[in-house]
């Protein structure tokens, strides 16, 4: 049986559902390409502020049993170098997304609308939830903050553009949020962020595993799943049916790719994955979807994107 596993976000067509998320490997244009040559559907880059920032001191991340923790502090070479790669990585025949992460809405904003200027770039991503930027809140958590820099974005973003957003924990805030988004410009929304501040101790050592913020950390990986799959599947059963859904979060097997086409999404972006075992890993995951799709008797996303069986 042949398996078609394209997919689409907003306008966007995808030869695969899965891409890298922002932050692992793609930061440099040597690792974007690396991300281009791989069986990525798309190619996102790290989140850029207006000025280069090298970030938290190190160590700055670390793997444990179930994930990883990072407190990077948004390491990037600025959005000016980014939109000089974007002509290069064209060549790659795959969409290119941008991931922003300004400092303030005015940074945000200066940064899409010179973003808007490169033909190459296809799709912008307002990442509303750093967790690891000292003395810097998460937007996403202050839903005034967000509204407005959504009303912002929308008037002046001329791509599809959407939102990164972190874990919600409480159904009066997933619809709060959605109410935020339905009447916004967002052509997709990508759920979740790290799951802010978390902290793993080493107990040989008696000790942090990272250094900044007192070891406190983003996470994410394998443990962080259940989360990622609440967060898509309310987001799917709230928001518009023309918002598109990507959905990121714990995902290490083409069966963790399944569960959360499942859930509502329709593509998925690796982390802390891809950042374990490389840009290989999207090869891995498309034969393993195939393999689960194969034996279930599915022949392309749509037969059960979104159909989540109630008991
Ligand atoms: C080292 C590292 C750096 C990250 N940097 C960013 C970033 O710059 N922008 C962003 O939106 N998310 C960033 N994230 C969060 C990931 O994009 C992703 O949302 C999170 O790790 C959950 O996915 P995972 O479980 O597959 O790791 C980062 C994650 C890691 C591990």
């Amino acid at each position: 049986m042949s398996v078609n596993i394209s997919t689409g976000v907003g306008t966007l067509c995808f030869a695969t559902p899965f891409f890298n998320a922002s932050g692992p490997l793609c930061t440099t244009l040597l690792e974007l390409e690396d991300l281009g040559r791989s069986e990525a559907c798309a190619i996102l880059s790290k989140s850029c502020t207006v000025e280069p920032r090298e970030g938290n001191p190190l160590p700055r991340y670390a793997d444990f049993e179930g994930g990883s923790i990072n407190s990077m502090g948004l390491p990037n070479l600025g959005y000016r170098v980014y939109m000089e790669m974007y002509p290069y990585l064209w060549r790659y025949d795959k969409p290119i997304i941008s991931s922003v992460s300004g400092l303030s809405l005015k940074d945000t904003l200066l940064i899409v609308r010179e973003m808007c200027g490169v033909d190459e770039l296809d799709a912008i991503e307002i990442n509303l939830s750093c967790p690891n930027v000292v003395g810097k809140p998460q937007v996403a958590y202050d839903f005034d903050q967000t509204r407005e820099v959504l009303q912002e974005v929308g008037r002046i973003c001329t791509k599809p553009w959407g939102v990164k957003l972190p874990p919600y924990f409480d159904f009066v805030h997933f619809e709060e949020m959605a109410k935020i988004l339905n009447e916004s410009g967002v052509s997709f929304v990508t759920c979740i962020n790290s799951l802010g501040n978390g902290l793993v101790i080493d107990a040989e050592r008696e000790c942090v595993v990272i250094k900044p913020k007192g070891g406190f950390g983003g996470v994410g990986g394998r443990m962080i799943k259940p989360i990622g799959l609440s967060n898509v599947r309310k987001f799917r059963e709230l928001l518009r049916s023309d918002i598109s859904i990507i959905g990121v979060g714990g995902i290490v097997s083409g069966r963790d790719v399944f569960e959360y086409i499942l859930a509502g999404a329709d593509a998925v972006q690796i982390g802390t994955q891809l950042q374990q075992e490389g840009v290989s890993v999207f090869a891995r995951l498309g034969r393993e979807l195939r393999e689960v799709m194969e034996r279930k008797g599915y022949s392309s996303l749509g037969e059960f994107k979104g159909k989540l069986k109630m008991l």
